[in-house]
């Protein structure tokens, strides 16, 4: 666990934090950034103050990512007006394409539960665009994120290993309320750690480093220190970002392992 010396938790706005990164400095990216959806830390945006928004940030990750980088980036849909609904990946994919980001796959997420809706179907999937930098040179270890829950029988042409997890991945969401995730903490709109482990393992490499420049409640942090990669987790909301830092300094504790220092030091 915590192979990397890069530990960070970083209490900033992201863009302004990014913009003074070095350059090729992360391995991969994994976030979910807001998706003017109401959500408490959500100013409302129209479409074109949330592209512009999209674009101060999208435009940051090329020159911070190493040659074999990835961004593998989380997105709903916006509501546009009381009944139309855009999914977000029609936005940011253009945008991502003109910073020079190559689209490899998207992955559906499905979840239960969440509101029932009347006029419409119940919404109960979000996507994964994954993105790299250099299409013929990008990491996937297939071998280490195998789902052997989906061998079918004692069929002996089954890999033991398991199955490739295909492009629709069921994790159940985070929830509060009666039957809580046992992860649940006081963010609204939290990560599953076991979604953000099967990215980390599968798109970088032991020791890298990984960025959540929407860190929220540190899942993306928790995910890479489990899996000894290095991370940088950016959060502008001092409520959230202490949530991340208490997260961050239970798993130290339990690994017996002191805070280390950038942890304290960075987090102001
Ligand atoms: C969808 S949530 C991320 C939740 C996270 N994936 C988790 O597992 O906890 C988006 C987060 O981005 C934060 N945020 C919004 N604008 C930001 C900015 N400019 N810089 C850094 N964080 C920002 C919000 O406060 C919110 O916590």
């Amino acid at each position: 666990m915590g192979g990397s010396s890069v530990q960070r938790l970083v209490h900033a706005d992201c863009i302004e934090f990014m913009q003074g990164m070095e350059s090729a400095s992360v391995d991969l990216v994994v976030t979910s950034p807001p998706y003017n959806a109401g959500k408490e830390y959500e100013a409302d945006l129209s479409v074109e103050e949330y592209v512009s928004f999209a674009e101060r940030w999208v435009s940051c990750i090329p020159r911070i990512l190493a040659p074999s980088g990835a961004l593998w980036l989380n997105v709903g849909h916006i509501k546009v007006s009381e009944t139309e609904n855009v999914p977000l990946s029609y936005l940011y994919y253009p945008l991502l394409r003109r910073y020079g980001l190559h689209m490899l796959q998207e992955v559906v997420w499905h979840f239960e539960g969440g509101m029932s809706y009347k006029t419409r179907f119940s919404h109960r999937t979000e996507r994964w665009m994954w993105l790299v930098k250099d299409p013929k040179k990008y990491v996937f270890h297939l071998d280490d994120v195998r789902d052997h829950t989906l061998n079918i029988g004692s069929d002996n042409r089954n890999n033991p290993a398991g199955k490739n997890p295909t492009d629709y991945w069921h994790f159940p969401r985070v929830v509060g309320g009666r039957g809580a995730s046992r992860e649940k903490t006081a963010h609204p709109c939290q990560f599953p750690v076991a979604m953000i482990e099967r990215i980390i393992r599968a798109c970088s490499n032991p020791r890298d480093v990984v960025l959540d420049p929407f860190g929220g409640s540190g899942t993306t942090a928790v995910a890479a220190y489990q899996n000894g990669r290095g991370f940088i987790s950016v959060e502008t909301n001092q409520r959230y970002h202490e949530i991340a830092k208490a997260r961050l300094e239970r798993l130290h504790k339990e690994n017996g392992a002191e805070p280390p220092p950038d942890l304290e030091r960075l987090a102001s």
